[in-house]
């Protein structure tokens, strides 16, 4: 968990707020972000590439919420987006059109056309059906646009399977032994498409640096068949990936990551662009929950809290651990093996399981690490609102989303006339 949270007597805090009085405003459950621990991450990887000409391009998908596009904007952030969704998001927060990566293996035409109209940055292309409606697209508008080719490396990238982009049998990418004769094709038929650069994203959650290693090493081995073929590009993406530390994992720190990218690809004089998502923000937020009811059973102690899965689905899909952390803490009380669950009607609606805990009802919790793909990927499945969002600058607290109500959910349905 990021320094911002912090306990101060027995109490809870992002930054300078308590999250007991975010509750009493906010109500529960809601995510509550610190400003200044993105900030802070944001610099580290400023810090990290400041030596090589860089771009850190945010992965728009761990967390869209427009207050978090716009600070990053500030920064001088550029974006990673996977559709069209995403790219309307960064336009309105501020952020720059050129600044743009478009990657996604299914752009349709319409999100091309769009990202053609604003002038993204440079289209990371995955397949050879979606170079060809990209150049047909542009050739129709008359403009030239800007392309990577994603190789796939069939890197295992030693992830959650779920989360691995790399292997050969990932939809991801193209096969590395395909890309020389692709760019060659590109650069002899293909007028409206400037090859720019060369892309990879292996995964997410890398807890070594080791398939990164492996990666780059497979990027400028096609660098260098590209260079014999007389192609040159101006920048390669080593995509996003880098994990954080959400129980016991050990992943490099971010200067470190830095420091193996910046060395191993400084002599190809080549912009290094990177998409980082979790790295990022996962540790800029925490979700706030109630406990509604403890619930004894001959198995087990359930605390029923009034997040579910679909406030949080990554313990649900990916069976992931996340801190679990009494917001008032009592010393006073014996600890108790807990499984954390929330009001959905599935047995997958856990946020952690067997966690010692002295809880009583009524009680706040925090979910920790879950600025990244946590609001993102909820929904409103049992017809739940989502949660407010909310963001804390030292002593103030700021609604960045508001809670949805129930009428939201079903404003845009329509019964039969009959
Ligand atoms: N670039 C591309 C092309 C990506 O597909 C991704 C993530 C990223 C960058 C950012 O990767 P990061 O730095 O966040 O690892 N929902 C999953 C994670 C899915 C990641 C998908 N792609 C989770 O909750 O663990």
């Amino acid at each position: 968990m990021s320094p911002y949270f912090s306990y101060k007597n027995g109490l809870l805090y992002a930054e300078e707020v308590n999250l007991v009085d975010v509750a009493t405003q906010a109500h529960t459950p809601c995510y509550v972000y610190s400003r200044h621990a993105l900030i802070h991450n944001w610099q580290a990887f400023a810090e990290a590439f400041k030596t090589v000409p860089h771009r850190i391009c945010y992965a728009v998908k761990a967390n869209a919420n427009l207050a978090i596009l716009n600070l990053l904007a500030a920064q001088g952030a550029g974006f990673d987006i996977v559709s069209s969704g995403e790219l309307e998001r960064v336009l309105a927060a501020g952020g720059r059109a050129d600044k743009i990566i478009f990657s996604g293996v299914a752009k349709q035409s319409a999100e091309i056309l769009r990202a053609i109209e604003v002038g993204v940055g440079c289209f990371n292309v995955e397949s050879v059906s979606e170079l060809e409606r990209i150049h047909t697209l542009a050739a129709r508008e008359q403009k030239r646009v800007n392309i990577a080719i994603r190789i796939n490396p069939n890197i295992d990238a030693r992830t959650h399977p779920y989360i691995a982009t790399g292997l050969s049998n990932n939809k991801f990418g193209i096969d590395r032994y395909d890309v020389v004769a692709l760019y060659k094709k590109i650069q002899a038929t293909m007028p409206y498409c400037q090859l720019t650069g060369i892309a990879c994203h292996i995964g997410s959650q890398l807890t070594e640096l080791g398939p990164f290693v492996e990666t780059i090493e497979c990027m400028l081995a096609v660098i260098a068949e590209l260079k014999r073929a007389g192609i040159t590009l101006k920048q390669i993406d080593m995509g996003g990936g880098l994990g954080v530390r959400y129980r016991d994992e050990t992943p490099p720190a971010i200067a470190e990551y830095g420091r193996l990218l910046c060395e191993k690809l400084k002599e190809s004089g080549l912009e290094i662009i990177i998409e980082p998502g979790r790295s990022l923000v996962a540790d800029t937020g925490i979700l706030l929950t109630r406990v509604e009811y403890l619930k004894q059973t001959r198995a087990k102690n359930f605390a029923i809290v009034d997040a579910g899965m679909n406030d949080l689905l990554r313990p649900a899909l990916y069976e992931a651990w996340h801190p679990i952390l009494p917001v008032v803490q009592h010393s006073d009380r014996p600890g108790v093996l807990y499984d954390v669950v929330g009001p959905v009607c599935e047995s997958a609606d856990f946020l952690g399981k067997n966690r010692l805990l002295a809880l009583a009802e009524g009680d706040l919790i925090a979910i920790a690490g879950v600025g990244a793909y946590g609001a993102c990927m909820s929904s409103n499945y049992n017809a739940r609102p989502r949660a407010a969002e909310i963001m804390v600058d030292r002593e103030k607290m700021y609604v960045i989303r508001e809670r949805e109500t129930v009428q939201d959910l079903f404003a845009w349905e329509k019964v039969l006339l009959c």
